[in-house]
């Protein structure tokens, strides 16, 4: 590509991951809030199904509740700040503002329901489950409770964008938590 064609599509391509990380945010938050409020009892109750946990102890009410309600109060006020900071990023209607941080936690469960009936045991590592369910299950929700705002926020550049980002930017807070001592393993 020649330097004057570049120079056309760079603002715009850094424009489109601004956009999908400003609304991908209230999405991302709650796993690391969970990280640190979480534990005491497990969501699952301690209870099996075939012979294993049903979710284990690895998702807590507290680290559910508290990371759905981070991210949910992130995104009021991402939203309050938005028209004076970022009037072209994305805002966050109250179904959205819900459903992202709810779709989270709801595919951070549904990922450990996979790994525990896989026969992986509580913190083994699971690729794209582990990095991309979260995110899948933010996407689903939002669709269902907000879909013209999901359609809208999210086009194929912006998705793509999220695809390809969060791993690498799971993989990073989680490296970051384990080094802080927050987390049990790097994943
Ligand atoms: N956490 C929590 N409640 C949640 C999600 C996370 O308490 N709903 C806390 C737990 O202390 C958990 C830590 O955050 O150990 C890391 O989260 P995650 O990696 O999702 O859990 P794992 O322990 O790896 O368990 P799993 O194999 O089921 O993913
Ligand atoms: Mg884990």
């Amino acid at each position: 590509m020649r330097a004057d064609g570049l120079s056309a599509v760079a603002p715009a391509f850094g424009w489109t991951v601004l956009t999908a990380v400003w609304a991908i945010l209230p999405a991302y938050v709650p796993n690391s809030v969970a990280v640190v409020v979480g534990g005491g009892p497990p969501i699952d109750g301690g209870r099996t199904w075939r012979g294993r946990r049903l979710l284990g102890d690895g998702k807590t009410w507290r680290g559910a509740v508290g990371g759905a309600v981070a991210g949910f109060v992130l995104a009021l006020l991402m939203d309050a700040v938005r028209p004076a900071v970022a009037p072209s990023l994305p805002s966050f209607p109250l179904p959205a503002a819900v459903a992202l941080p709810l779709g989270a936690m709801l595919g951070d469960v549904v990922g450990s329901f996979v790994k525990r009936r896989t026969g992986r045991e509580r913190g083994a590592p699971f690729l794209l489950v582990d990095q991309l369910g979260f995110v899948v299950g933010a996407l689903a929700v939002s669709f269902l409770l907000a879909p013209e705002w999901t359609v809208a926020t999210f086009t194929p550049p912006v998705l793509l964008v999220v695809l390809v980002l969060t791993p690498l930017v799971h993989l990073g807070t989680n490296v970051a938590a384990y080094l802080l001592g927050l987390k049990d393993e790097p994943w």
